[in-house]
């Protein structure tokens, strides 16, 4: 497993609570800027959010090749966070029942739902060509992450 072992997962926190602190309380706005600060942080396939919007997530900022327009509940990893309200860490997108593949190159995925109160209002999604890709340490500063937008 890549456990990014020489990353400072403190100080890229108080990096990203800078970039997102700033005068914006747009949600879209710092949904974009946290997926160009992942992507050019981790170097991941793809960092994006997809948005709850009526009964299916709908592809909203991200930094990557192009992605699937919409999701329905359930469905896919992405779907899977949503309707259980739970972060999914795949470690092999290809035995994961439902993945939906986006791009080809993608072998692991993290996805991560995001709340208002109880309610999921969006997942942050990231996809990695590696296997494995994602470490408890990494998975959990996601987690953090998501907290901010
Ligand atoms: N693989 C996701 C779909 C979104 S893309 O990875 C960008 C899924 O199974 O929900």
């Amino acid at each position: 497993m890549n456990t990014h072992p020489t990353i400072d997962y403190q100080n890229l926190y108080s990096q990203a609570e800078a970039l997102l602190d700033l005068n914006t309380v747009d949600k879209i706005a710092k949904m974009a800027n946290l997926s160009a600060w992942l992507m050019q942080n981790f170097n991941f396939h793809w960092v994006g959010f997809y948005r709850v919007m009526d009964e299916q997530l709908v592809l909203g900022p991200f930094q990557g090749p192009i992605a699937c327009y919409s999701i329905d509940y359930g469905k896919g990893v992405c779907g899977t966070a949503w309707k259980t309200k739970t972060i999914q860490n795949v470690a092999d997108v290809h035995q994961f029942p439902g993945h939906i593949a986006c791009s080809a190159y993608s072998n692991s995925e993290l996805v991560v739902p995001c709340f208002r109160g109880d309610d999921v209002f969006a997942v942050l999604d990231i996809d990695s060509t590696d296997f494995n890709a994602f470490s408890p340490e990494l998975e959990n500063f996601v987690e953090r992450l998501s907290k901010l937008i």
